[in-house]
């Protein structure tokens, strides 16, 4: 049992004192309600706002009103030098942790295996680094209106942004292939939004046709300024890690946007003297959408399209936008491109679920490929590698349930329905577990 300090829990009604270890949490003599009793610091006023002030992640005032709070914006000198702060349209976004967690390592046979959660943006995903450029930079040109295709997050995103700058945002999306969470963001934040008759790749088309007659400004990864936004996944990754790159960065690969701007990045921290060494990039298809991973297996000698198909909606694209930058990044970074299976998917994000850490589908494959990567010795033992995990998984809430009500799924963990008494609580808890969790 670890110590206890000199704080005490106290009953509200009658003043009895208890441990702050006791587990206990009402009355034991009558029942009444706890509360916590802390002894209080030795510093008072001017010393102990030092203290707090001091730590890292304080937001006095002034600190508040500093764009450095932003993850993008505190690398603006490499992501766009001399843009106005009146300009900025921010959430501080970024910040997002970098997570060693054992389990997952261990299922994935990676033991120096780091995640990138940047499902811990402001709308859920990567998509906001990108979008506080753009939307700054469309504030900046004066745009009257932004738009996108989306499989889901970059319309969240867009939707969110626009909304904070005021301008108004129209969006194209695939009817019926939107994940629940990242539509009904979409439209809470206020976005006209589009249900096309169509894959993403339709959208995409129409976006690109209708912005250029329409005169909207798009906010695709196609816009340069998102690029730019996404380098900072890599900025302050390797800020995480001291500035020491690791051997690999690992992550899953749809319309290529987020391959371009890993590779921007690394050219960017290398020329600059950022870092020493250049980390190998893994972009990660699912098996159904992979039109660069056929593309890298043949020498990128030639382009491929593909009718996508897959569980991971957010990278069931079939024709991928930044093909050319996507290659030019594979390239410089001595990089590999692979697919996984959709089952491979599933097992790797039920994982990453159970480890508490939680993702969508796509972001799932950057572990299954880690995984993949491990097993076929391309990535060594010792090495150190970061996967990406690009989305919340509260995105996808309706593959989660699909996922957990079929009892025989390896790490399914059923929901079990019970009649309100104790004994039904006790029956549920003297039955073996029928899962397999935890093994
Ligand atoms: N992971 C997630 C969660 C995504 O939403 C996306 C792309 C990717 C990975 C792939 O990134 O396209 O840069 O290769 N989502 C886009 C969208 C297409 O519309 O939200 P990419």
């Amino acid at each position: 049992m670890r110590a206890a300090s000199a704080n005490r829990l106290r009953c509200e009604s009658c003043g009895a004192e208890m441990s702050e270890l006791d587990p206990r949490t009402s009355c034991p003599k009558c029942g009444g309600l706890l509360s916590v009793e802390i002894e209080l610091p030795t510093e008072r006023g001017a010393a102990l706002r030092a203290l707090f002030d001091g730590r890292p992640g304080a937001t006095p005032a002034a600190a508040r009103a500093d764009i450095h709070m932003s993850g993008v914006w505190r690398f603006r000198e490499l992501v766009l030098p001399g843009i106005a702060d009146q300009d900025l349209v921010t959430q501080w976004e970024g910040n997002t942790p970098l997570l060693a967690r054992e389990r997952i390592a261990r299922w994935a046979e990676v033991p120096n295996l780091l995640l990138k959660h940047e499902g811990h943006n402001p709308t859920g995903s990567f998509k906001d680094r990108g979008m506080t450029v753009a939307v700054s930079n469309a504030v900046r040109i004066g745009a009257s209106a932004v738009s996108c295709a989306s499989t889901g997050n970059t319309s969240a995103s867009l939707a969110a942004y626009a909304a904070v700058a005021g301008i108004p945002a129209i969006v194209l999306v695939p009817a019926g292939q939107v994940a629940l969470g990242k539509l009904a963001q979409t439209l809470a934040y206020g976005a006209r939004t589009l249900l096309v008759h169509g894959d993403f790749d339709d959208c995409l088309r129409l976006a690109r046709e209708s912005s250029e007659r329409l005169g909207v400004y798009l906010a695709n990864s196609i816009n340069p300024f998102r690029i730019m936004g996404q380098t900072t996944i890599i900025l302050e990754l390797l800020q995480q890690l001291g500035w020491r790159a690791p051997d690999w960065i690992v992550f899953p690969a749809g319309n290529l946007g987020n391959t371009a701007a890993f590779g921007v990045a690394l050219r960017l921290a290398r020329e600059t003297g950022l870092i020493e060494s250049m980390p190998r990039l893994a972009a990660v298809q699912a098996e159904g959408a992979a039109p660069f991973a056929r593309s890298f297996r043949g020498g990128f000698a030639e382009r491929k399209a593909v009718r996508a198909e897959t569980v991971a909606t957010a990278i069931k694209i079939g024709d991928p936008a930044s093909y050319d930058r996507g290659v030019r990044a594979i390239r410089d970074t001595n990089g590999v491109v692979l697919d996984v299976s959709d089952p491979e998917i599933l097992e790797a994000k039920a994982i990453i679920d159970a480890g508490g850490v939680g993702c969508e589908p796509a972001s799932a494959a950057s572990v299954a490929g880690a995984r993949r990567l491990a097993r076929d010795g391309t990535i060594r033992r010792g090495e150190r590698v970061v996967a990406v995990l690009t989305g919340h998984i509260l995105k996808d809430p309706g593959i989660l349930l699909e996922y957990h009500k079929d009892a025989g799924k390896p790490f399914g963990n059923t929901p079990v329905e019970i009649d309100a008494e104790l004994g039904a609580i006790e029956r549920v808890l003297s039955e073996p577990a029928s899962t397999t969790r935890g093994r």
